[in-house]
């Protein structure tokens, strides 16, 4: 080994491929069938969305390839501060602070706002970009029974300092919904407050589901991010005017990081543009989702889910690699979610509905999967 430390990495990779959770990056295969990427709406994929920024990239003949500096320093674009209140605006929120990521936004929101002696209480199935900004905080980090909130206020009660209780509208992993109303009413009764990432309801239910409740005024903060239905890449924290100052002087993967290019603010304004005209995509993601919802019943495979993300469990890594190399076979792309991504025992197949998939492929998803399951 050329490298002291070489046997440390080498002996941790064993145990991951002995675990049967070894990753790997695979090449792009565009033959599958996509039941995998966060293309909901087909953003990604979008010739028109192409046309739009190629257009708005031509009316700023000017603009410079990167940003050449952090947004403290040589890297704010007045374009960047126009596009943050008008998505603000959108969603009815006084203020918002770009992110190079939903991860930059997380890690920089949970890492600086939490102070030693607050506490922090996450659904138990929270993202890890959000849990890696906790730790890096000196919060106390409690976590509740997933969606439970019998769980939650058992939390609430022995909580101390200021209270943060943090949710995702529609769950990554398991593509339902959180009881947002009535955790904002609990969340109200300790005083504790509301951050909801919406990075999974974005485009699926338009403006996202603090929208759709006509909540922006009642939560403390909501995090978007764009790199899932919008197609593109990037995030925004939206709250008060007060938060974005402070993000600005204490988020530190704002601050230590190179602002994002003219290219990519400008494919999230017109991405922006693509949603407002959406609505029949929308109703055709919505169409598909209903379509899988019935077979996953009807064959018992799996249950119903509102959102673009259902789950077939199937209870080991094994088994979920081996189904969804079968599914390869059969020309669909589905990736497995193993441990310890998610828990032990909950390893699955993650299929992600999009507008564009027809009902023939639908169909041949569940047959498939059907055959494979039983
Ligand atoms: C709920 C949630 N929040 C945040 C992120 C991170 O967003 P990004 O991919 O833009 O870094 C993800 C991405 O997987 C996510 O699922």
């Amino acid at each position: 080994m050329k490298h002291s430390a070489d046997l440390y990495l080498s002996n941790r990779l064993n145990e991951r491929k002995q675990a049967g959770n070894f990753r790997t990056l695979k090449p792009e295969n565009t033959d599958l069938i996509d039941f995998s990427s966060n293309d909901y709406l087909g953003f990604a994929h979008s010739l028109v969305l192409k046309q739009l920024i190629a257009d708005e990239l031509a009316k700023h003949p000017n603009h410079l390839n990167g940003s050449t500096g952090s947004r403290l320093l040589s890297g704010n674009l007045g374009y960047a501060e126009d596009l943050e209140r008008w998505i603000a605006n959108y969603h009815s929120h006084e203020a918002g602070l770009l992110f190079n990521s939903g991860y930059d936004a997380n890690l920089g929101l949970f890492s600086s706002l939490p102070q030693r002696g607050d506490t922090v209480i996450t659904d138990e199935l929270i993202h890890a970009s959000i849990i890696d900004g906790i730790r890096l905080s000196n919060a106390n980090r409690y976590t509740f029974r997933h969606n439970d909130l019998t769980s939650l206020e058992e939390k609430l009660k022995n909580a101390k300092g200021q209270i943060y209780v943090v949710v995702e509208s529609v769950y990554s992993m398991d593509g339902d919904i959180a009881p947002i109303t009535t955790m904002l009413d609990l969340t109200k009764k300790y005083n504790a407050q509301l951050i909801v990432d919406e990075a999974h309801a974005i485009g699926v239910f338009g403006k996202g589901i603090i929208d759709e409740l006509n909540l922006q005024q009642e939560i403390f903060a909501c995090v978007i991010t764009f790199g899932k239905a919008m197609g593109t890449h990037g995030a925004i924290v939206l709250g008060s005017n007060l938060l974005r100052e402070y993000l600005v002087n204490f988020a530190r993967s704002f601050i230590y990081s190179t602002a994002a290019s003219f290219h990519q603010l400008a494919a999230i304004k017109m991405a922006y543009r693509l949603l407002d005209e959406a609505q029949s995509e929308i109703e055709k993601l919505h169409i598909n989702i209903q379509l899988l919802n019935k077979y996953l019943v009807d064959f018992q495979i799996g249950s119903e889910s509102k959102s673009a993300i259902h789950c077939v469990l199937v209870g080991s890594n094994e088994k979920a690699k081996h189904i969804s190399e079968k599914l390869k076979d059969a020309g669909i792309d589905i990736r497995p979610v193993l441990s310890p991504t998610v828990a032990v025992g909950t390893e699955r197949l993650r299929i992600c509905m999009h507008a564009y998939n027809t009902h023939q492929q639908i169909e041949l998803l569940a047959n498939t999967l059907n055959k494979l399951i039983k």
